[in-house]
């Protein structure tokens, strides 16, 4: 059976995965209204598309902070790849230097660091928690820099873990036992909780390191003017896939108010419930410079390690390069707000 949405790998990959490990991919906080709503709210958005314009020639390379990627969709940090397939993040690093794109690496991947940068043919970014202790952060950093990362994300929406009940049900620890964290190994972890973040701490990052900083988890045009105003390079507007605060915002309908705060100051970029390419278009449209996905990557990894994540990001391209066709947008220069009625 041809696979010809992402949709169909989210079923294949569902039977193919034990039941505690899909609920944690899967799942979100509480009651799921916010992971719900990270697709409806697209669903919601409706696009003017414009006619007659010469669509022969669809071009969608773009730069995300300087560094070329053959799309504006990228891939978003997330833990544990290797409970999806046993190659885990490295299969996800080899798909994504075919594609032509960036990945994240998560801090709680089952691939160290340097497994992740020794797989990649793309450039790659490190998502940093401060977890179990800022000085196991910074060793965590230099050890980015020194593998070749060209960035560090700093997830700032998970000061403690949301309250995802199908785990709790499923009396799973995170990530599920045998998954280690591939990058504490033999990391002594004294207390064993995220260190709680303030914007103080943004000095601190800095004062360890020159790359770019990316702050990941701003919702509101209040946090993205502070934001700039500590420097940052760039913004991801997520509710991290609605697993944390339920009820929060769905991050396409916050896109707008963090783009006028901003005011170019920084890159802007989004994720949460991107599954289709009319959903990426929204998003640049909207004012985002590019989009990561995250579960859709894992189903991909699922069904057939490295060329099914590979499959996922190739099928979303094209239909993102549909969706410019049929819009009348043959360059991302082209997609602007007239696109889109909220
Ligand atoms: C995540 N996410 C995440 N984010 C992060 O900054 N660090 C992490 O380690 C993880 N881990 C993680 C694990 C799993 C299983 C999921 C599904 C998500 C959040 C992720 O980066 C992203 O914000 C959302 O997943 C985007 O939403 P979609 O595309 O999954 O709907
Ligand atoms: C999650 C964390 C680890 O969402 O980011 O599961």
């Amino acid at each position: 059976m041809e696979l010809v949405n992402v949709f169909d790998y989210e079923k294949l990959a569902q039977a193919r995965m034990a039941p505690p490990l899909w609920d944690y991919y899967q799942g979100g906080s509480d009651d799921e209204v916010t992971m719900r709503e990270c697709r409806a709210a697209f669903e919601r958005i409706k696009l003017r598309p414009r006619v007659l314009v010469d669509v022969s020639a669809i071009d969608m390379h773009c730069e995300v902070l300087g560094t070329p990627v053959s799309m504006p969709l990228l891939i978003a940090p997330m833990a544990s790849h290797c409970m999806a397939h046993p190659e885990g993040e490295c299969a996800t690093a080899q798909a994504a230097g075919r594609a032509g794109t960036l990945m994240i690496a998560s801090t709680v991947a089952t691939r160290t660091i340097e497994e992740i940068a020794q797989a990649a043919s793309g450039p790659l970014w490190f998502q940093l928690y401060t977890y179990p202790s800022l000085k196991v952060a910074e060793l965590l950093v230099r050890r980015a820099e020194d593998a070749g990362y060209r960035a560090i994300v700093l997830t700032v929406d998970l000061p403690r873990l949301g309250n995802r009940e199908k785990d709790r049900r499923h009396n799973i620890t995170i990530p599920p036992v045998p998954y280690q964290e591939a990058n504490f190994v033999d990391v002594e972890k004294v207390g064993q909780a995220w260190v709680t973040l303030t914007w103080e701490s943004l000095a601190w990052l800095r004062s360890i390191t020159s790359l770019p900083v990316i702050l990941k988890g701003i919702l509101t045009g209040e946090d993205a003017r502070l934001a700039i105003e500590h420097g940052v390079d760039g913004i991801v507007v997520t509710n991290h896939g609605g697993r944390q605060l339920d009820t929060a915002i769905p991050g396409i309908e916050a896109l707008p108010e963090i783009i006028e705060a901003v005011a170019g100051r920084c890159e802007i970029y989004f994720d949460g419930g991107i599954r289709r390419g009319t959903d990426i278009l929204k998003a640049l449209a909207l004012g985002a410079r590019a989009v990561l996905i995250g579960r859709p990557v894992l189903w991909g990894l699922a069904v057939s390690g490295a060329d099914g994540a590979f499959s996922v990001l190739e099928l979303l391209r094209k239909e993102l390069e549909l969706a410019m066709a049929l819009s009348g947008r043959p360059t991302l220069a082209s997609i602007d707000r007239s696109l889109v009625k909220m």
